[in-house]
């Protein structure tokens, strides 16, 4: 067993394994058969949800764990987080806002809201709440998309020096570019409760 949990690679196989497994045992309980659109809509709202996990624990990672505990860092170890922890972080980070996005969008179009959504109910008169809502969360949603990779992702790369790309930036440069990035972090972690919010609130007007 700890031989097991020592290798993460098997235990998120495996993981996945029993999820796919109680997807499909209340799948076919709840007498959804497998070509049906509601059991690939709960599929791909699992995935949605589970990148999302991904991304946004990403994010309260860097804005509420290492942000505020790097000045407690003396410098000689500063190297440890932002060459070796951070980069990795920024992988799972950036990567999983592009799985939650594209499975966001591919919900909303299973759903048969995408054009009445993005247009924030515009395209229907205004007539269905529960598209407003979704509409207003999948566009905070997606100018954080927008905020990590055309600003924070760039910017990282250059104030943290990620795959040697910038090794002749100027310090101040290089500084600028972190507080940059710090300050499109934070406006996420702003626009995150409002965001999810509106995820979770269609519920309760369906
Ligand atoms: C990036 C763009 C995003 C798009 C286009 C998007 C789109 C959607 C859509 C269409 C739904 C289905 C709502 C319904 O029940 O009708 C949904 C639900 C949801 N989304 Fe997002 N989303 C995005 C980002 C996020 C993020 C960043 C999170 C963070 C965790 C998130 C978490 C959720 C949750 C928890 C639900 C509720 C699932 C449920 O009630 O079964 N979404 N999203």
């Amino acid at each position: 067993m700890v031989k097991f949990l020592g290798d993460l690679k098997m235990v998120a196989y495996t993981s996945l394994a029993l999820a796919i497994a109680l997807m499909l045992a209340f799948g076919l309980a709840g007498g959804l058969a497998l070509d049906s659109s509601a059991f690939w809509q709960a599929v791909v709202r699992w995935v949605h949800v589970l990148a999302g996990i991904m991304w946004i624990g990403h994010l309260y990672y860097f804005n509420f764990t290492q942000i505020p505990n790097m000045p407690k860092i003396p410098d000689e170890q500063k190297p440890a987080v932002t060459k070796v922890i951070a980069p990795a972080a920024l992988f799972w980070f950036r990567w999983g806002a592009v799985v939650t996005l594209v499975s966001g969008l591919l919900l909303a179009w299973m759903n048969g809201y995408l054009v009445a959504a993005l247009t924030l109910g515009a395209s229907e008169g205004f007539s269905v709440a529960r598209n407003i809502l979704i509409g207003v969360g999948m566009w905070l949603a997606t100018i954080m998309f927008i905020n990590v990779w055309l600003v924070i992702w760039p910017n990282q790369q250059k104030a943290l020096n990620i795959d040697n790309r910038f090794p002749d930036l100027a310090a101040a440069d290089r500084a600028a570019a972190g507080k940059t990035a710090m300050l499109f972090s934070r406006t996420n972690t702003l626009l995150s409760m409002p965001m999810l919010a509106a995820m979770v609130g269609v519920q309760w007007l369906a």
